[in-house]
């Protein structure tokens, strides 16, 4: 099993290129299937959950020629079924949307029912709502969700919660449906815009979207498209604290300032100067950080999936900090390594209570989940001493190159199999 391990203590300094972001591009691949056309899709990452989404996508026939290690071209004309494997839903639950692609294309579909994950319960009501409104029969059978209809026609679709994955999907199974389609309360978020403006590329009708009322017009077909995914916003972001937390100065490059305003506003209040340009930012940090309170919420909220990084820098900022989780209820259970690394975190609920202290110290830890893990990396990069973490296969599902990229600016990271390897990382680092 490969472990990261790491020497803490140095600053991060240097630049940093941000990849095509992970949950965009699971949108993007599933809305390929809905031409028979072949469409090219460029700046994919390179990581784990595109690659286990592209082989979710060859079981069913569709044809994927990786035409280099970020570009791929999709044909899905010799599609030879509707039924989705339980091997790959129970790696990626974003395996779902080919359940509204399927859905939109071939009005039939058929996906394991992904079960609760790691960072809490994850229903999926409001998707099968949204293919219900829109005409579906939608039943759960054997552990699989099956949707099927004669044919889809328009609906008026109010989402009692705010969900990126229901807006993807249901937008996604309208497209082609017969008349107009509104979904109110609607995802803002910038994969959720990627995934229209991808799917308008290939003809859809698709009007709104970044907005909370998305209006879709049904079309008969989708015609092939070439389509470059936007930059991963929450790479970004990870980066952009990685150089707060180790009072480095990054320049993170090829991201979109406007998806990174809430995290750019939370860093400026902690101290850091933040210098935003065109299509890059640059986080500088001198001193200890300040506390702040941050509460989680749909985009252009606070994003949850950059709550443990800010919770990291937290646990060595000045003053006590409250940290709101409020999308997902399980989202503090790294909270428990990180006090093993001294920090003082107290959970109470959706609420975590942080007081800084003045260092973190290197410690054996696992990560939990994706994001959690890379929090606890962005922990042992600002740590005294070395830092050793289980589980990376986490962290690899979601971030490029993630040693590699912070050893380009300065950080002694290894990834590690094997005890021979630990001892030859910490003779190099004595
Ligand atoms: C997406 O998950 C992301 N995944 C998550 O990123 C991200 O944390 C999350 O959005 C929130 O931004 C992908 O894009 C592949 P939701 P998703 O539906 O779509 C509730 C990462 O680390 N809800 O917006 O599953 C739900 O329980 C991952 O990259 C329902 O109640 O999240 C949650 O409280 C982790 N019923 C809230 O809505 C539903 O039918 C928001 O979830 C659907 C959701």
């Amino acid at each position: 099993m490969e472990q990261y391990i790491i020497k803490g203590g140095n600053p991060l300094v240097g630049e940093v290129d941000i990849n095509g972001a992970k949950n965009a591009a699971l949108g993007i691949l599933a809305a390929a299937i809905m031409t028979d056309s072949t469409v090219l899709i460029e700046n994919l990452p390179d990581v784990n959950d595109i690659n286990v989404m592209l082989e979710a996508m060859s079981q069913i026939g569709v044809k994927v020629e990786r035409v280099t290690s970020h570009a791929a071209l999709i044909s899905s004309k010799g599609i030879n079924g509707v039924s989705v494997d339980y091997e790959y839903i129970k790696k990626i639950r974003a395996s779902y949307y080919l359940l509204g692609a399927l859905l939109g294309k071939y009005k039939e579909a058929e996906v394991p029912l992904p079960g609760g994950c790691n960072i809490g319960s994850r229903p999926i009501d409001l998707h099968l709502k949204g293919f219900r409104a829109l005409g579906a029969e939608v039943s759960i059978r054997n552990g699989s969700i099956c949707a099927k209809a004669e044919h889809l026609h328009g609906a008026h679709i109010f989402l009692d919660t705010v969900s990126v994955g229901a807006t993807i999907n249901i937008m996604m199974a309208a497209c082609m449906a017969e008349g107009r389609t509104i979904i109110e309360n609607a995802a803002r978020e910038p994969h959720v815009v990627d995934v229209a403006n991808f799917l308008s590329s290939m003809g859809a009708n698709i009007r709104g979207a970044g907005t909370d009322v998305i209006r879709i017009r049904g079309v008969e077909r989708l015609h092939s498209t070439e389509y470059s995914i936007i930059p991963d916003q929450i790479e970004a972001g990870t980066y952009m604290f990685a150089a707060a937390a180790t009072h480095g100065d990054v320049l993170v490059k090829n991201l979109i300032p406007k998806h990174m305003e809430a995290i750019s506003a939370k860093l400026i209040e902690m101290g850091c100067q933040v210098d935003t340009f065109d299509n890059a930012i640059r986080i500088s940090c001198k001193g200890r950080l300040n506390g702040t309170n941050v509460k989680t919420l749909p985009y252009p909220g606070y994003p949850t999936d950059m709550q443990p990084q800010i919770s990291v820098a937290l646990s060595m900022a000045q003053g006590t900090s409250i940290v709101t989780e409020s999308i997902f209820e399980n989202r503090f259970k790294y909270m428990d390594e990180l006090a093993r690394m001294g920090a003082m975190v107290k959970v109470e609920g959706n609420t975590a209570i942080i007081t800084g202290v003045d260092a973190l110290t290197g410690a054996r830890i696992s990560a939990p989940d994706l994001r959690a893990g890379a929090a606890l990396v962005l922990a042992g990069l600002a740590a005294e001493g070395i830092t050793v973490i289980d589980d990376i296969s986490y962290i690899q599902r979601g971030y490029e190159n993630f040693d590699g990229k912070l050893r380009e600016l300065g950080a002694q990271i290894e990834r590690i199999s094997t005890e021979k390897e630990a001892q030859k990382f910490r003779l190099k680092v004595s």
